[in-house]
């Protein structure tokens, strides 16, 4: 039997699951973090960290999301509840398959059951791919910090607006 379609689940992310997560992280971006870093988002908001396993029971993907009171993105110097995506990624052999469109959906779900006012992200300026997969799902550039990364790159913030009042 040939198997055509790739097949995955998404699921809550558990401790178990760190060295994984660390090895994707390392493998797909400059931005390294230490293992208490990821169990602090963790803990922050559980069910916005989640995962990709594939049949074969090996981590794919990750997605982890912390909640934060900051000034809105869209309306002046107003206090809101704001869901931070603080890192996403994909094994290169993964991707182009809707798991990063997937894992951020079910993210973005979840900020608004809880009544998140916004979603926001910062992206390197030069990383089109996930640029245009933001776009894809309805955030928009909101600004531009520059020399944001340690190598001086520029970041995008990206944001959308959730749930509105
Ligand atoms: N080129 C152009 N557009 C792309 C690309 C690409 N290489 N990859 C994704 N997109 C856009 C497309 O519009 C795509 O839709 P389509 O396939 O129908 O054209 C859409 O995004 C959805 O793509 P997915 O398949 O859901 O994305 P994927 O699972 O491949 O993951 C990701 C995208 C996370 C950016 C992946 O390429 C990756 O892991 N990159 C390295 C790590 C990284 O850059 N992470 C984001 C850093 S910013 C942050 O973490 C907040
Ligand atoms: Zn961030």
């Amino acid at each position: 039997m040939v198997l055509t379609q790739y097949n995955y689940i998404i699921r809550k992310f558990n401790p178990n699951d760190l060295e994984a997560v660390i090895y994707i992280n390392r493998t797909c971006l400059p931005e390294n973090y230490s293992p208490s870093f990821f169990l602090e988002i963790y803990q922050n908001c559980p069910d916005g960290f989640l995962v990709a396993e594939s049949e074969n029971l090996s981590i794919v993907g990750y997605i982890m999301c912390r909640l934060e009171l900051g000034f809105s993105e869209f309306k002046k110097l107003k206090l809101v509840k704001k869901g931070h995506i603080v890192s996403i990624a994909i094994l290169p052999e993964f991707r182009r398959k809707g798991i990063a469109m997937e894992l951020i959906n079910k993210v973005l779900k979840f900020l608004n059951e809880k009544k998140i006012d916004e979603c926001f992200l910062e992206v390197r300026t030069t990383n089109e791919p996930a640029i245009n997969l933001y776009k894809k799902l309805g955030f928009s550039i909101v600004r531009t910090i520059p020399g944001y990364y340690l190598d001086g790159t520029d970041a995008y913030i990206m944001a959308m607006e959730l749930h509105k009042t």
